[in-house]
């Protein structure tokens, strides 16, 4: 918008300039200039591309207040968007806020001696990025392949998320205990392990994955179950940290949970 007027300013400047000297042509330099000119187009072209991306952002935001659940892939239309959300500043800045407001509620709790106090991470677009594969298909566009992701997980090579990094770092240095819970299957873990430690999740209390009885649950049913079997344990779970609604929705809920954004897919 505001390159469009800078734009229609300096036409006007222009014009103003020739009709100083006697070369003026009214026909050169139709008024209004913008939407009778070629540049016409370029106008309804950026009105319609501004138009996208409110209609785009509207989407992005009833996805990450679970208004569209269950949903498989995202809009079409919304691929580039989705794009540059997730690689320009946006996503970065989201997730920042988010790490941030869990990280001062972390230090507003007083724990207790018994070491009995938990912060649940879960790993997929949480403390690890599978934007590289991601990447490579769509940004959420194509519909989900698992045989395509597990060869992704088995190389190991998803980055960590920083703001995750921090938080958890943040969280481990109060006296936290940390949990890590991920829908990924058992067959990965030493993968997965080797993957967190590669990046600087270096420590953790539990690693807790999917055993061939829990693959047919869905994912708020086995998440619920694990932290169903913390509490009987006699854990506290404070905070809870994850990017998909099936981390946090379910029984034994932590007092607070973060959602991270994550607009490239759902999983129920
Ligand atoms: C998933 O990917 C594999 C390997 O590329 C392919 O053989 C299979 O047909 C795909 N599955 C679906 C449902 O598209
Ligand atoms: C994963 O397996 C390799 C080879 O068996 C082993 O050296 C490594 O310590 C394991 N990593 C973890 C985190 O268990
Ligand atoms: C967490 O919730 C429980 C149950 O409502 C409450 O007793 C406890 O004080 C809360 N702890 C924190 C740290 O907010």
């Amino acid at each position: 918008m505001t390159s469009l007027f800078v734009m229609c300013f300096f036409l006007m400047l222009f014009s103003s300039c020739t009709l100083a000297n006697d070369n003026y042509n009214s026909h050169i330099f139709p008024r209004p200039l913008v939407i009778e000119y070629p540049e016409g187009n370029e106008f309804q072209l950026r009105e319609s591309l501004e138009e996208l991306r409110l209609q785009c952002t509207s989407w992005r935001f009833a996805v990450e207040a679970n208004n569209l659940s269950p949903w498989k892939t995202i809009p079409p239309e919304c691929a580039a968007y989705v794009e540059d959300y997730m690689t320009g500043r946006a996503y970065s800045y989201d997730l920042q806020r988010v790490s941030r407001a869990a990280g001062a509620f972390a230090k507003s709790v007083e724990l207790a001696e018994d070491g009995k106090d938990v912060w649940i991470f879960y790993v997929d677009e949480t403390l690890l990025s599978n934007l590289p594969y991601y990447a490579q298909h769509g940004y959420g566009l194509e519909i989900f392949n698992h045989t395509k992701f597990d060869k992704w997980v088995e190389e190991g090579l998803a980055p960590a998320i920083h703001s995750s990094l921090e938080l958890y770092r943040d969280v481990t240095s109060l006296g936290f205990k940390v949990f890590f819970l991920t829908g990924r299957s058992e067959r990965h873990g030493n993968i997965t392990a080797d993957n967190l430690i590669k990046v600087g999740f270096q420590h953790w209390d539990k690693l807790i994955l999917r055993s061939p009885e829990d693959h047919p649950k869905q994912a708020t049913m086995y998440k619920s179950e694990k932290r169903d079997e913390m509490i009987k344990e006699g854990y506290r779970i404070v905070g809870n940290s994850g990017d998909q609604w099936s981390d946090l929705l379910g029984s034994s809920p932590a007092n607070r949970s973060f959602k991270l954004p994550n607009p490239m897919y759902y999983i129920p």
